[in-house]
């Protein structure tokens, strides 16, 4: 019924129990992951979505074990590394969403070669939502907003969901279309909170290191026969589907 998403946004979830179900620290976890965001990347590229927004690191996970977030932060200067130019070479845009100043500065240097070295290209763009927290970023539209309008450069009745949309950090306007969690969770976690109102949502219990590609094709066919109704009702979408 639905063509190809545009944009797929993921929650990678379970690395931590895919380790300790091996008897494995949760670090490996995490480094297993980091195969199935590459093959998840290269996937959708090859199936033409236009856009992919992974969720790295939450506003929450902070305060996980120090050990535990500094493994991360490594891991990601690591992966970053090590994927710029496999990600360029693949024609693929790198953004970043989130409050990236909390950052080591290494990790927000080598976030500045990824996206400066990317920016360019013309294929998918691939976000990775880092330190991001959906609250967060609402409170910082609305004070944003709030500052223009102080400032003159707004007025209050220009607010409408496209102008929220700019100010927020997913600034395109290209809404998801399907959300996949892995891991097993049913929850958003503080995630896109804006942009997810109408995305088509896919839960899997698989742990993200075993994600795979035809997992994610199979929640593409899952999204395919969905009905979108954005409020009408299924007539009405029939209808206007012939037309
Ligand atoms: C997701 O896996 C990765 C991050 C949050 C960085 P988890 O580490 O949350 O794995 P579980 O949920 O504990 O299994
Ligand atoms: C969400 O997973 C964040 C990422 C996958 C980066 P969490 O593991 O942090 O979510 P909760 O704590 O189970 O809600
Ligand atoms: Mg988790």
């Amino acid at each position: 019924m639905n063509a190809l998403p545009k944009h797929v946004a993921v929650i990678m979830d379970g690395n931590g129990r895919w380790a300790q179900q091996r008897g494995l620290p949760r670090s490996s976890g995490h480094q297993a992951g980091v195969k199935a965001t590459r093959t998840v990347v290269e996937q959708c590229a090859r199936r033409g979505i236009n856009m992919l927004t992974v969720y790295a690191f939450s506003s929450e996970n902070w305060g996980r074990p120090r050990k535990e977030v500094s493994f991360l932060m490594e891991l990601f200067l690591r992966s970053l590394r090590s994927e710029v130019d496999s990600l360029h070479k693949n024609n693929i845009v790198v953004r970043f969403i989130g409050q990236i100043e909390s950052f080591p500065e290494n990790l927000q240097a080598q976030i500045q070669v990824a996206t400066e070295k990317t920016r360019a290209n013309t294929g998918m763009v691939l976000n990775i939502a880092v330190n991001y927290g959906g609250r967060s970023e609402m409170i910082n539209a609305i004070k944003n907003i709030s500052e223009d309008v102080r400032a003159g450069k707004l007025s209050v009745d220009q607010i409408d969901d496209d102008l929220v949309t700019r100010y927020t950090w997913l600034t395109d306007g290209l809404e998801p279309d399907l959300f996949i969690r892995t891991g097993g969770d049913q929850r958003l976690s503080n995630f896109l909170l804006w942009h997810l109102a109408y995305t088509e949502l896919v839960f899997t219990s698989t742990l993200w290191p075993d994600f795979s590609a035809s997992e994610l094709d199979e929640a593409i066919d899952n999204f395919a026969n969905r009905q979108r109704r954005f409020g009408q009702t299924g007539e009405q979408v029939d209808n206007s589907a012939q037309s």
